[in-house]
This record gives structure tokens, C-alpha cells and sequence, in this order.
């Protein structure tokens, strides 16, 4: 099988996973304004391996949206290799490894980021899954995690699993002690982009277009991820190509953010049914964010319970409200 990340433009630009973000309707947009590869919302490797209804329902995508990566969390190698074999019946072009999630429901079971204070398990996951699918395999770290007195490093985990033939590694530059907040540790992905002979993405507050330079610029990253930089602004993925490019970019006009507000709220629809529109409604939250009146807006919409109230809701803002 093809491995896409070798193919992609440099820097390329990913949409990093978010649970609970990162679905179809999303992703679609996402993949609209540029985002090159686009990872899922992180699945239990265990549903997987069970050929849950649910998940699988829940990782339905659409093959415009390719190259799509599905990310996978878990402790147990044969539930991996189950896990793996689905994902590749299931039609991705990838299979991510979470190594990087410190959520209590994920590392209470041994998984997500708790993993990288065992870089032998991990070494024997990552076995697991490319000796059962041809599809390339990329994981995502974070920066460091505390073991006792002991830190552990993003760039001891990669030179644990060098052998293995891994494809692509994200590295989300903060550690495990300060999960969402403060500056990504910049030297940590530089480090790793020294040691690792395959595709580096670098991952942590690319906020925007300049922030992204300034990633590209200290790392020499082969990708970049961006999670949260895209919510409520999925043209981030072109301003961040043409400040790449020219050094500038333009804002959205109102016409085309209050399009681009539509399409996402008909996507979801379509997708999830009426409780697409439930779904919408922190992202319509994320899309007034930083605006004058925003406080007001959003106490109505996040009660919307159709399209029309939206569209009511969004058409009564002044222009110049969405486009500052
Ligand atoms: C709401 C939310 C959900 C997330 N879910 C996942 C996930 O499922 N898998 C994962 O590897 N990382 C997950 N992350 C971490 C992001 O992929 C990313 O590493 C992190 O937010 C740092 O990037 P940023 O500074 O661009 O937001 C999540 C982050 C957020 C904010």
C-alpha cells in the first residue's frame, strides 16, 4: 500500500485529532480550506477490535476528505492488531498511534500518554499494528512525561522504537505535566526531527500563520498539526498556506465566513441527523468567539435547535461584527 505521507507537499499541514471535534462535518471543512492530511477523533482500539457498530459509525468519513488518518488508543498489543486490521478494512490511508492523550478515561486504562513511561510496550503496540496492515503507521508523543524522578523524553521514545517501521511521528511540544497550556517545548520537536529518519509533524500552539512560520522555521518540520487553531476558524489551513507562500494573508470576507457557518451546520446535519445540530453548537460557540456582542450570540446559540435559527442568528450580525 501507498505510503501517502511521503508523497504530501513540505511543510504540509494536518488537522491534529480532537475528540469530540474532529468529525465528519468538521474535517469536511477543514479539508475545504486546505488541511493536507486529516486525523479522526482517536477510537478505542478495543471497540475496533469488536467491530463496534458505534465506532465505526462514529469514524465514517468521506473518500474526498483523504488522505484520512485513524488514530487509535489502548494498552494491549493483540487488541492493537485486531484494531488495526479494521481500520484497514475500513478504507484509511493511515493508522495513528495516541501516545499523547492524558485524559483519565484513556490513562486509567493504561493508555494515551501513560504509555510513553513504557517505551518497550510501546515498541510492542507499534509491532503489533505493522505486522497486521500494510497501511503506513505514525504515532503521536508529547513532549516529555515525569516517571518518578525520571523524564522521560519524546526523543528517547523515538530512538526506543527506530527500528520499528514507523512512518510519520507528531509531537505535540508540551508534557504530560502541563497538558494544554504554556509554550511548546520547540527544542524537544527539533530534537526529534535530528534522530528520526521519517516524516516529523510538529504540533502545539500554531495559533496562526505566524506561529506556524515560526514552528516550520525552528523545527524544520516535515508537517505541521493544528488542533485547536482551527476551531471556529477552519480557513486557518489557507492563511497559514498563503502567509507560507507571500508572508500574507487575508482574513475571510463576512460573505464567506457566514457561508462557510452554513455549510458546516448543513454537514452536520446531513451527517448526524438532527442531533448534528446539537453537535454544531460549540462550534457555532468557537465561530463568534472574540466578537463584540459575542457573550449575547452565543447564550442564543448554543439553544439552536434548527438551521433556520442559525441562519437567523448569523444574518442579524452586522458585517463588519464577523469580519473584525
Ligand atoms: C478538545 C480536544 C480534543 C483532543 N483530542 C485528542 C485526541 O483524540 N487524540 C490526540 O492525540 N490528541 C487530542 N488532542 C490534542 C490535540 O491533538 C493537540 O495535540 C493539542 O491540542 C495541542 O495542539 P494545539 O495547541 O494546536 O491545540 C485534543 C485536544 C483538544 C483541545
Amino acid at each position: 500500500m501507498k505510503n501517502f505521507w511521503t508523497q504530501l507537499p513540505k511543510p504540509f499541514l494536518a488537522l491534529a485529532p480532537m475528540a469530540g471535534v474532529t468529525d465528519l462535518a468538521f474535517r469536511t471543512m477543514c479539508k475545504r480550506f486546505g488541511a493536507d492530511v486529516i486525523y479522526t477523533e482517536f477510537a478505542s482500539a478495543n471497540a475496533l477490535a469488536r467491530h463496534s457498530k458505534k465506532t465505526q459509525e462514529m469514524l465514517s468519513f468521506s473518500t474526498g476528505e483523504q488522505p484520512v488518518v485513524c488514530q487509535i488508543f489502548g494498552n494491549d498489543p493483540s487488541v492493537f492488531h485486531a484494531a488495526a486490521e479494521s481500520v484497514e478494512g475500513m478504507g484509511f490511508s493511515g493508522i495513528d498511534i495516541n501516545f499523547g492523550c492524558p485524559a483519565y478515561k484513556v490513562t486509567r486504562h493504561g493508555g494515551g500518554v501513560s504509555l510513553m513511561r513504557n517505551p518497550a510496550h510501546c515498541a510492542e503496540l507499534i509491532a503489533a499494528v505493522c505486522d497486521a496492515t500494510a497501511l503506513p503507521v505514525s504515532v503521536k508523543l508529547r513532549a516529555s512525561i515525569n516517571d518518578n524522578k525520571k523524564k522521560i523524553t519524546a526523543v528517547d521514545l523515538v530512538e526506543r522504537i527506530k527500528s520499528l517501521p514507523v512512518s510519520a511521528v507528531m509531537i505535540h511540544g508540551r508534557s504530560y505535566e502541563l497538558p494544554f497550556d504554556g509554550e511548546p517545548d520547540i527544542g524537544m520537536i527539533a530534537a526529534v526531527k535530528r534522530v528520526f529518519k521519517g516524516i516529523v509533524i510538529a504540533n502545539g500552539g500554531i495559533l496562526s500563520p505566524e506561529t506556524a512560520q515560526e514552528m516550520v522555521e525552528a523545527t524544520h518540520a516535515d508537517g505541521l498539526g493544528i488542533a485547536r487553531g482551527a476551531l471556529g476558524r477552519p480557513w486557518i489551513f489557507r492563511q497559514i498556506r498563503e502567509y507560507l507562500a507571500s508572508g500574507a494573508f487575508h482574513e475571510p470576507t463576512w460573505d464567506e465566513k457566514k457561508q462557510c457557518i452554513m455549510e458546516h451546520v448543513k454537514l452536520a446535519l446531513e451527517t448526524k441527523g438532527p442531533y448534528g445540530i446539537i453537535e454544531m453548537r460549540k462550534h457555532l460557540a468557537w465561530y463568534v468567539k472574540g466578537l463584540p456582542r459575542a457573550k449575547k450570540i452565543r447564550e442564543e446559540l448554543v439553544k439552536v435547535k434548527t438551521l433556520e435559527e442559525v441562519q437567523r442568528i448569523i444574518m442579524a450580525m452586522p458585517e463588519q461584527e464577523l469580519s473584525s
